[in-house]
């Protein structure tokens, strides 16, 4: 039987102190309601002294959100420990935070007291939060910056006092893993009264430490750890509660600790997080970034096809998150672009592959990396049956004081035709082209152009819709280039036409209507 370890869950608290992530009431109600989903123990909902707006989401959230313990942060005064009080009291579990600096450079320079004065009012504290409530978690600031006698001596007196959790911060991220987990077991071996009060940490990351001391802190007796949904929170963060609680499942060979937390929860929690505080995540960020399940180099994607775990330690699935996701680039190897089509529902023979992957590597060589969705429209773009046309070449010239023309040269069989044309804008120049190139009689009947991808370097699929006599044809193409892929879907139309109507030696010498002339030229 693994032992417990407590997630501490301080999104709406040190989470809400990231610049620029100010959340209104109703906001922080949503992102506690789905920390309740997340099954995390603990959550802080705020700090309530600091205004009447967070007074009144604490205790919103204590009202509704049952399951995990509610705190509310206050500092060593009356006046925060009664309001933090107000706000938890209706949860179904409330504690107390109370928190005082433990470091002689916090002491000294900021609260400007000397130790046994903090001592005193910590102690002072603690036993006030005592009175209105059995749960009180007491919090040395700084701790990784103080003396450690001194630690000792404050620990074993707020526990004295009635705490129930002793937290050692790492408010700034000074500590080193080896470090830290020293201390913890310090506290654990040193402090006479430590079996009546569970050890909690609170790392920063500032030196990008923040999860591993963390784990370095549990390894050594600490049984709450204090993190946050994508590691937001102060300066350079807290430690992310996603990585906190994955190191410790996907590692279980390793760790001898389980969480209580729903992992399948996880992503969404955590794009919830960052829609709400507009915080966005880093793709490469660890558990949950775009890229964390996503395989761009032609050997990796080869063994995640031929086997997950080559390359994959997590399962998407496990944090609730969308299936490994192959980006594919010219790199990509055959079996990764034709299992992507696989996966996609097309199946594609030899020959018929053979060209789309000829195709492929023109696009990725074009654009970084190529999505699903384009090759969606790569192969709605691949006419397989042979044309009777294909683009050569195109050249436009359009501007604000110019006459828009086209260079057209199209490809029949052996031989090359070109020609030159204005028109209204590029488009139309490059259609007159191909016009006088056909022959064929045709009116563009509709003109739709969409992006298929995100990004400035997104294919563009142009569809038109042409007539001719009583036939309707849709064409289509693609490109990065909005005219090439105008052209393009232009010429796919005539050509799907040239199809339906029938072979050109027919006995009247038409294509059903196309004349003879026309269709020679
Ligand atoms: O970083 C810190 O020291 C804190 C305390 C208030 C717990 O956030
Ligand atoms: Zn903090």
């Amino acid at each position: 039987m693994k032992e417990r370890v407590m997630i501490f869950d301080s999104t709406l608290r040190d989470g809400e102190q990231t610049p620029g992530a100010k959340l209104n009431p109703m906001e922080k109600l949503e992102i506690a309601r789905q920390l309740g989903r997340l099954n995390v123990d603990v959550i802080e909902a705020g700090f309530p002294i600091s205004s009447p707006g967070e007074f009144r989401a604490v205790k919103e959230i204590a009202r509704e959100v049952k399951g995990p313990i509610i705190t509310a942060l206050a500092r060593t005064v009356k006046g925060d420990i009664d309001c933090a009080w107000e706000s938890v009291k209706e949860a179904e579990k409330p504690r107390i935070h109370v928190f005082l600096a433990a470091s002689d450079i916090h002491m000294e320079k900021k609260l400007r007291k000397d130790p046994e004065t903090c001592l005193k009012e910590a102690v002072e504290a603690v036993r006030y939060a005592k009175t209105l409530t059995d749960d009180v978690e007491y919090s040395l600031e700084d701790a990784t910056r103080a003396r450690e006698e001194y630690i000792l001596e404050v620990v074993e007196a707020v526990i004295d006092a009635g705490a129930t959790v002793v937290n050692l911060p790492d408010t700034v991220g000074y500590a080193v893993p080896k470090e830290f987990g020293r201390l913890i077991r310090r506290i654990k071996t040193e402090v006479p009264n430590i079996e009546r009060a569970i050890i909690s940490v609170h790392c920063h990351n500032d030196l990008g430490l923040a999860v591993s001391n963390s784990l370095a802190a549990v390894q050594n007796g600490a049984r709450q750890v204090e993190c946050n949904i994508n590691g937001i929170g102060e300066r350079a963060g807290n430690a992310a509660l996603e990585e906190i609680v994955l190191a410790l499942k996907i590692r279980d060979d390793f760790f001898e600790y389980e969480t209580g937390v729903e992992t399948r929860e996880i992503y969404r929690t955590s794009r919830l997080v960052s829609k709400l505080t507009g915080i966005s995540i880093p793709i490469n960020k660890a558990v949950i970034g775009i890229n964390a399940f996503a395989h761009s180099s032609g050997i990796h994607q080869d063994g995640v096809l031929k086997d997950k775990s080559t390359y994959e330690i997590i399962n998407a699935e496990l944090i609730g998150g969308q299936a490994a996701q192959m980006v594919l680039t010219a790199r990509s190897g055959r079996h990764a672009v034709r299992n992507q089509l696989e996966t996609m529902n097309y199946q594609l023979g030899d020959e018929e592959f053979a060209k789309f992957y000829e195709k492929f590597l023109e696009l990725a060589d074009k654009k970084k990396e190529v999505y699903k969705e384009d090759l969606e429209a790569m192969l709605i773009d691949v006419s397989y049956a042979e044309p009777t046309y294909e683009l050569e070449y195109l050249q436009t010239v359009s501007g604000t004081k110019t006459v828009p023309a086209a260079v057209v040269r199209l490809r029949k069989g052996e031989e090359i035709l070109e020609k030159v044309s204005t028109g209204a804008g590029p488009i139309d120049a490059a259609y007159n082209s191909v016009d006088s190139i056909t022959g064929i009689d045709l009116s563009l009947e509709s003109y739709n152009l969409r992006a298929v991808t995100h990004g400035r370097d997104a294919l563009g699929e142009v569809s038109v819709k042409l007539t001719h006599g009583d036939k309707n044809i849709i064409g289509r193409g693609m490109s990065t280039d909005i005219v090439e892929a105008s052209v393009k879907a232009y010429i796919d139309g005539i050509n799907k036409l040239i199809k339906m109507t029938g072979n050109f030696n027919n006995q009247n010498g038409y294509y059903n209507g196309i004349s003879q002339q026309a269709a020679q030229q």
